[in-house]
């Protein structure tokens, strides 16, 4: 494929992408185009290569019919939708906690100690950069980092002609909780950051309507 071809095909992907609110549930996702979008998750960038998150996979119809209630925006993902994602986001991130050492032991192969430059750059950061000084603040920055995981995630389903839906409208505490309860998720460790559905549209997609890039960038000079 030439370049302005591969243009193309990108501004198509984003142009096919929507938020698709009404799927056909008779239609299914092969096992191999969704292993291909998890790996589109699973290989996004996270701070430091952290990878703070996990995605859960709603697998039976009595856990749609348990967060109904409290998930207004995710009704129509839950009438018909093959696939929804509950992504978490940690918020045991920081220099010292088992989580960094394990994944930097295990993960990425290297030495972990607290007090090693490495960590104590990684403190720094968190702690007078960013100033992360509690569980929600660490919580916002992992979660805005699944967010990235998600998008990647759904252009992958668009390459693939699947539609998609990312999913906010839900009370944040019931969600936690009810994760909680069920044992799907430790309370200490994890929050519930985004949910995305997927399947294949029983309407049109939809035409962008969009701000001009005149308004919304500008160069600096
Ligand atoms: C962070 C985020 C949360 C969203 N939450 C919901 C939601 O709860 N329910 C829903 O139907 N759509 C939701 N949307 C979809 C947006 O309404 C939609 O992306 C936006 O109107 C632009 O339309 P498009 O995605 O079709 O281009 C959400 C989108 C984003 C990025």
């Amino acid at each position: 494929m030439d370049k302005e071809a591969i243009r193309q095909q990108i501004v198509a992907t984003a142009n096919r992408r929507y938020a698709t609110k009404k799927y056909d549930p008779t239609k299914h996702i092969s096992e191999a185009d969704w292993q291909t979008i998890l790996e589109a998750g699973r290989l996004s960038p996270s701070s430091f290569g952290y990878e703070p998150w996990r995605f859960l996979l709603i697998n039976n119809q009595q856990i749609r019919d348990d967060i109904r209630p409290f998930a207004w925006g995710a009704v129509n993902s839950l009438n018909g939708a093959d696939k929804i994602l509950i992504i978490l986001a940690r918020t045991d991130v920081t220099y010292d906690s088992d989580y960094v050492k394990d994944l930097v032991e295990n993960i990425k192969g290297k030495h972990y100690s607290p007090t090693s430059a490495p960590s104590q750059h990684f403190k720094n950061f968190q702690e007078r950069d960013l100033k992360l000084d509690s569980d929600r603040a660490r919580f916002d920055w992992t979660s805005k980092q699944t967010y990235i995981a998600m998008a990647n995630m759904m252009t992958a389903a668009a390459e693939l002609d699947i539609d998609s839906c990312p999913i906010e409208g839900f009370n944040y505490a019931q969600m936690n909780d009810y994760l909680a309860s069920k044992g799907f998720m430790d309370p200490t460790k994890w929050r519930v950051s985004v949910l995305v559905s997927f399947g294949y549209r029983d309407q049109p997609i939809k035409p962008k309507v969009r701000q001009p890039l005149s308004d919304i960038y500008q160069e600096l000079n």
